[in-house]
């Protein structure tokens, strides 16, 4: 079976199985997109508002930064990464969907076998951790992204790079702010561990 037919069975799947309270209220479930046999794996925190109107992460603001550094920056086609999160249904403030919220730890503990199940299959080089929940849950640590970033940890096997999430960019000077030349040294150092060029 190819890694592409093995993902399909494990999203029929999760959606049958996977149980949390976020299910109830999610218009979609986000599983996870792009090139199944891809070297570079991006793990993000949750769905937001857009990601749960589309069912396909990062697509929204901060999607639309972190897909701006991947193809201008990296130089990379996003459908060439695989793209995916720790916590597949949106998690809000109140039950209306008005506010997002990073996901408690026993909506990431119930979600937790699907995201090991996506890395074992895509057998990435290197993963990118997007932000402090996807970071935590990948290195098993309590330490914030601001003390991982830019540093290479290894989880079973595969290379991770802890990135401040690009929500976070926005939220502090957006496309001038300071934070978008550090993502792009901690890049350079995933590029530098891939042998591409920049
Ligand atoms: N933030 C995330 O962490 N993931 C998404 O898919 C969108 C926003």
């Amino acid at each position: 079976m190819s890694k592409k037919e093995e993902l399909d069975n494990l999203e029929k799947k999760a959606i049958l199985l996977h149980e949390c309270k976020l299910c109830k209220h999610r218009k979609h479930f986000v599983f996870g997109e792009g090139n199944a046999e891809a070297e570079i794996m991006i793990i993000g925190e949750a769905p937001g508002k857009d990601e749960d109107e589309q069912g396909r992460p990062f697509v929204g603001r901060s999607g639309q930064l972190l897909t701006r550094i991947i193809e201008n920056g990296m130089k990379i086609k996003r459908f060439d990464i695989y793209i995916s999160n720790i916590v597949k249904c949106r998690p809000t403030k109140g039950n209306l969907g008005e506010q997002d919220r990073p996901p408690e730890k026993e909506e990431i503990e119930s979600a937790r076998w699907i995201i090991e199940e996506q890395i074992n299959i895509i057998k990435p080089k290197i993963i990118l951790a997007v932000g402090n929940t996807s970071a935590r849950f990948l290195l098993n640590t309590k330490d914030g992204i601001t003390k991982t970033h830019g540093n290479l940890y290894d989880y079973k096997n595969i290379k991770v790079m802890p990135i401040y999430h690009p929500s976070y960019i926005l939220r502090n000077g957006g496309e001038n702010s300071p934070l978008k030349k550090v993502v792009w040294e901690d890049i350079k150092k995933v590029m530098d561990y891939l042998g591409m060029k920049y």
